[in-house]
């Protein structure tokens, strides 16, 4: 819980602690009972609308999202090589936590983070403080309207499981559309293992239900989902307890 320890907890129980995400949580029942999102009857919109109009929470959620994507950095970069890739693009990136960890490990790579402009504004201290500014590009944008174009990976990471089958398959259309046809789309997730097996993800997709309106997936799920998307499933690899590595390529 201290800020200053390495693999640090404190900005994670800041994010879980503030009042507006209990009050979330307040409406799991009306999740529970109804299939629809809590978050939504709480505050009356989305999370990512709701954080736009409050960028305090939006800092602090960056910030646990960060400090929990550092701790799973090197499980990520043990577990793949992300140096055949001349661009790595990490699409909803946040501040751009795992790909300066990318960069710094790849060095004949160059990268590109794109987000939402609100949380890409201060992205350039940290890939100034992993001395790979040099090498990434930092956009601001909607990936439901467009992604930029030219990456040969495209990483995905606590993306897909934000959202519902529909809106998914318009951020991979986007993500189709932008990859190299000899390139890899790795998206990463915790994915769904059989009942009464892997219990963190199921509560994460408890979590996805309650706040964001989305959901965690099986291999399968997966699979037929990016199948809409015109991209086909090469393999799946752990990162770690918490992740795996849906590799695909366009068909
Ligand atoms: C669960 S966070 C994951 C962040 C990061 N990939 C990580 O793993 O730490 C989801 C990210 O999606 C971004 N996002 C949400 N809606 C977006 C949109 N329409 N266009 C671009 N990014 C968006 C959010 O700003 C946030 O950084």
């Amino acid at each position: 819980m201290r800020s200053d320890a390495e693999h640090s907890a404190a900005s994670w129980a800041t994010f879980v602690g503030r009042p507006y995400y209990r009050q979330a949580w307040s409406e799991l029942l009306h999740s529970v009972q109804t299939g629809e999102n809590a978050f939504r009857k709480a505050h009356g919109k989305g999370v990512w609308d709701y954080r736009i109009g409050h960028p305090e929470e939006s800092a602090i959620f960056d910030r646990a999202m960060g400090a929990f994507s550092r701790g799973v950095a090197a499980d990520i970069l043990a577990a793949y090589d992300f140096s055949p890739f001349t661009e790595i693009m990490d699409v909803g990136g946040g501040r751009g936590f795992l790909l300066a960890e990318i960069l710094a490990a790849t060095p004949g790579s160059r990268g590109m983070l794109f987000d939402q402009p609100h949380v890409v504004a201060t992205a350039g201290e940290l890939m100034d403080a992993a001395d790979v500014a040099d090498r990434c590009k930092i956009v601001g944008g909607d990936f439901l309207a467009a992604v930029p174009e030219g990456a040969d990976a495209i990483l995905l990471k606590w993306i897909l499981h934000d959202w519902d089958d529909d809106t998914n398959v318009a951020i991979l259309r986007n993500c189709r559309r932008a990859i190299r046809a000899d390139g890899r789309l790795l998206v990463l997730e915790a994915v769904l293992s059989p009942p009464n097996e892997g219990a963190d993800a199921k509560f994460f997709d408890l979590n996805m239900l309650v706040v964001p309106d989305g959901q965690e997936r099986t291999a399968e799920e997966y699979s037929s989902l990016l199948a809409k998307a015109d991209f086909e499933v090469t393999d799946i690899i752990a990162a770690g307890p918490h992740i795996s590595i849906v590799e695909a390529r366009p068909r």
